[in-house]
């Protein structure tokens, strides 16, 4: 009965798998203001041309520079688990595999992208990077890789998150970024915020829009996303290149796959190479899994938004709450965004990608219960996927359909105790939908054109 599926370090893959390539259409662009395409040049003021090449490439397999995948051997591959324990708990006769991305130094999927960020701008000779983080995870892995690639980080870190997590801030310093509590008075985006909202929680939108700021301002300066944009979510595929692999060894493949959504990285990342055998005509089931209070595909429409609150960004064609909903200030930080991948929400738009949302206590109860059958405490992000699973699982229960699923755990909750203290307390709550604070974001869309 085999447990750990694992692979050598020479089976890192070699080359990132490019979705766009098998996409039954092309990707909607991005648009300025004007309601115009954005030229790739005009994203050169915050990101490196190989970044932004990437972001635009049509090509199936983009090759990963060997400093790249020399630094990924750190913790690659990641170890595929068959959930045997969960599985018995659950009197299934479901297969449970998961895919650990717990095992990266940050502990999460988020340094896959930021050791490949990192290094292109580091091969284009900047010198500083700044960015957002919501959960931590995603500011730790970004201070890890500047770190290994000589770069100077600086995380706008959204409020919440800030006082939820300290040790985050302090494995950020130990890195050696500088970190701040956003929103800030440094930059006009943040007083802005500050001026309205004096007691502003922060949200994801917000800390995006202080770290673009600051880079756009600065020629030493470029600027690194940790979710969203189609280069990160390229750089993510790694994830689901390796666990097909990985189940092809035990002669699996899954029926359904799962993985919780915030910007749609580690979705991206474990789907998109399943996506692939799906545009080929392969039964398989991408299912994005999200907050019932933050509920983007779900709930959210398909139009242009910013990515950001300031509306700094470019137009982007995705789903969206609103890019000024505040999202309540749930556990999973790192869900806690008004809008989603354009890749992720083109796919979805066409059918081709599942949404479900799951609320806050069935998400601990069943990280809760991963953890005492599995051994290994989740994220509260990763938590929503295990809740979906745990949810078709039981479903097989009843029916008696031994299928087979798939999910990432994308983190560990190491750094996430507070909550799972709350969660003991009884003090977590379910937010309800959020409906008229979404219809009055909705409201201030932009207009296109
Ligand atoms: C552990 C973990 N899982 C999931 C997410 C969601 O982000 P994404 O949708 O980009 O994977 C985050 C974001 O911070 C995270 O830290």
């Amino acid at each position: 009965m085999q447990t750990k599926i694992t692979l050598p370090e020479s089976d890192i893959p070699t080359h990132w798998y490019n979705v766009i390539a098998d996409m039954p259409n092309p990707p909607a662009p991005y648009l300025g203001p004007d309601g115009n395409p954005v030229p790739p040049e005009a994203m050169l003021a915050i990101f490196p041309e190989s970044l932004v090449m990437q972001e635009v490439s049509g090509e199936r397999w983009i090759p990963i520079p060997d400093p790249v995948r020399e630094a990924l051997t750190l913790w690659r591959p990641s170890p595929l688990y068959r959930a045997h324990r969960l599985e018995r708990a659950l009197n299934t006769p479901a297969k449970i595999y998961y895919k650990n991305e717990a095992v990266s130094p940050a502990g999460s999927h988020k340094p896959n992208t930021a050791v490949a960020q990192a290094y292109y701008n580091q091969q284009a000779g900047i010198k500083r990077l700044t960015t957002e983080t919501g959960a931590g995870q995603w500011g730790c892995s970004l201070s890890l890789a500047g770190q290994m690639f000589g770069l100077d980080i600086r995380v706008y870190m959204v409020k919440v998150s800030y006082q939820q997590k300290p040790y985050r801030r302090s494995m950020m310093q130990t890195w050696g970024a500088e970190v701040f509590a956003s929103p800030t008075d440094m930059t006009e985006s943040g007083r802005k915020i500050l001026a309205e909202h004096p007691d502003s929680e922060g949200s994801l939108g917000i800390s995006i829009s202080e770290a673009v700021e600051e880079a756009a301002g600065r020629e030493d300066t470029n600027y690194a996303l940790g979710s969203v944009l189609n280069h990160v979510l390229l750089h993510q595929t790694i994830i689901g290149e390796e666990a097909r692999k990985q189940l092809a060894m035990v002669d699996d493949y899954p029926d359904m796959v799962f993985a919780p959504c915030g910007g749609g990285s580690n979705f991206g990342g474990i789907a998109f190479p399943f996506f692939a055998d799906k545009a080929a005509g392969k039964d398989v089931k991408l299912v994005a899994v999200e907050p019932t209070s933050c509920p983007t595909l779900t709930k959210g429409v398909y139009t242009y938004d910013y990515g950001d609150t300031a509306g700094l960004t470019p137009l982007m064609k995705m789903f969206t709450l609103g890019h000024d909903f505040m999202p309540p200030g749930i556990h999973a930080g790192g869900l806690r965004y008004h809008g989603d991948s354009a890749l992720v929400s083109q796919l979805h738009q066409e059918g081709l990608v599942d949404a479900v949302a799951v609320p806050q206590l069935e998400t601990f109860d069943a990280g809760v219960l991963f953890a005492r059958t599995e051994g290994i405490v989740p994220a509260p992000e990763s938590c929503h996927a295990i809740a979906a699973t745990v949810r078709e699982a039981r479903q097989c229960a009843e029916t008696g359909e031994a299928k087979t699923l798939l999910f990432n755990l994308s983190g560990h909750g190491h750094f996430d105790m507070s909550s799972f203290d709350r969660y003991f307390a009884g003090e977590l709550e379910d937010f309800d939908y959020q409906e008229s604070a979404i219809q009055e974001s909705l409201r201030h869309l932009p207009k296109v054109g």
